[in-house]
């Protein structure tokens, strides 16, 4: 039996101590951990000193690169034309992915936009997509390089061959209060990104209620790691830092993100997520060597909508089929006119999820047509009786706890009353 160079109990003492691991200590753990030699109680303790603690910004380096080594790495190097990727740190209401993919696509840049599913009160853009009747998520390597190539853009499942290493780690964070450490955050979602090959990332790192960090200063500490990091693997990194206080554009659910993605597409939509899309898409084009494109303009005259047609047609969509629509109903009405003050994301994105748009576990399924769309934002003046937003659901019996989710969640004050969002949507940039 190989002998092991370290012993897993003094990596946990070091790091309890506030001491640093060097490169080979977090090699052989990444690896150790990976084929199961390390136990995940004994990685549970590692990542708990580690929350506790923090990490150096070489460990932090040496822990993305060692999760990169755990699997595949991709390359675009034969496409022909750049590629640049966005990730989005999560949100309520966050449909972003779907209007910008083909709208960086459609200037002859390619749009790797590897996904996930949604866990809890965020939502994911692969079960947005699935409403779209038989809209695919999973495609073979042959099929996504050829719809890079033909397309531009493409948005499917992330293969488990990239970075094993952070699946493992990352369900364990899950279950023992460890996600939130910024170390370990920076590391999974760049070990994922720099493994996926992208020459340009641009990072939508989110703060706020309904962000995984509530205040500005973390996201901007989250930011700045994952600047570096990506810059010092070679991959083009910047990151906005944008509020998620209060749920973006109108609609929170999967069927009915479609269909406002698709009103951005075609030049409507609401002013946030076309104010998110545009500044994302010029930060996208900028890194791929288009300082100057024209975004505003692709989406008034359809160069983008035919980019995103194409996109759902490569992957099985059918454009002529209805969205689903939730057979049950409840609209909730103003109690009085005033000035709508307050808005917040938790609560609606908790309430979506009780709908059924979102899964309390990862093998659940989603209800498509679940969700909430909201009639007035902050800042909006309402008189009584006028719908404030709508619930649907197929099973009734879902509305009493998405209600109880929202009690207290938005508030109407008087005309002059300070408008609590905040701040402005974009409230930073780094890189
Ligand atoms: N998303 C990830 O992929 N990893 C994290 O740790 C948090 C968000």
């Amino acid at each position: 039996m190989a002998v092991e160079p370290f012993d897993v109990v003094d990596l946990i003492h070091t790091k309890r101590d506030s001491g640093a691991l060097s490169t080979a200590q977090i090699d052989w753990l990444v690896d150790a951990y990976t084929r199961g030699y390390v136990a995940d109680e004994q990685m549970a303790a590692m990542t708990m000193a580690i929350f506790l603690n923090g990490m150096a910004r070489e460990e932090i380096r040496d822990l993305t690169l060692a999760m990169i080594a755990s699997g595949e790495t991709l390359s675009f190097a034969g496409l022909g034309k750049p590629t640049t990727d966005k990730h989005s740190t999560g949100g309520v209401g966050d449909k972003i992915t779907l209007p910008l993919a083909p709208l960086v696509a459609s200037f002859g840049v390619a749009v790797p936009q590897l996904s996930g599913r949604g866990l809890g009160h965020t939502g994911g853009t692969l079960d947005k997509l699935e409403s779209i009747p038989g809209w695919r998520a999973s495609l073979s390597n042959e099929e996504f390089h050829r719809q890079l190539a033909d397309v531009g853009a493409v948005v499917c499942a992330a293969g488990s061959g990239l970075a094993p290493a952070d699946g493992k780690l990352y369900a364990l964070r899950d279950i023992t209060g460890t996600v939130e450490a910024i170390p370990l955050i920076a590391s999974s979602i760049m070990s994922k990104k720099i493994a996926e090959g992208t020459s340009a990332l641009v990072l939508d790192v989110k703060f706020g209620s309904g962000a995984f960090l509530k205040n500005i200063e973390q996201s901007r500490e989250l930011a700045e790691t994952m600047v570096a990091l990506g810059t010092d693997a070679g991959v083009a990194t910047t990151a906005l830092l944008t509020n998620m206080n209060v749920p973006l554009g109108l609609a929170i659910g999967n069927a009915n993100e479609v269909r406002e993605a698709v009103e951005v597409l075609a030049g409507g939509g609401p002013a946030d997520i076309v104010e998110l899309t545009i500044a994302l898409a010029r930060e996208m084009l900028a890194l791929a060597g288009q300082p100057d494109a024209d975004v505003e303009a692709a989406l008034r005259n359809g160069r983008a909508m035919d980019t995103w047609n194409a996109m759902i047609r490569a992957q099985g969509g059918d454009l002529t089929a209805a969205l689903p629509v939730a057979r049950e109903t409840h609209v909730v009405t103003a109690e009085r006119s005033g000035l709508l003050v307050e808005q917040q994301a938790l609560p609606f994105g908790i309430a979506a999820w009780r709908l059924g748009a979102g899964r309390a576990r990862k093998q659940d399924p989603v209800q498509h047509s679940a969700g909430i769309d909201l009639h007035a934002k902050p800042g909006d003046s309402v008189t009584a009786g006028q719908p404030l937003f709508t619930l649907s659901a197929d099973e009734p019996e879902r509305f009493e706890r998405a209600l109880e989710a929202l009690d207290g969640a938005y508030r109407i004050g008087d005309a002059g009353d300070p408008v609590e969002t905040g701040g402005p949507l974009i409230a930073g940039r780094i890189g």
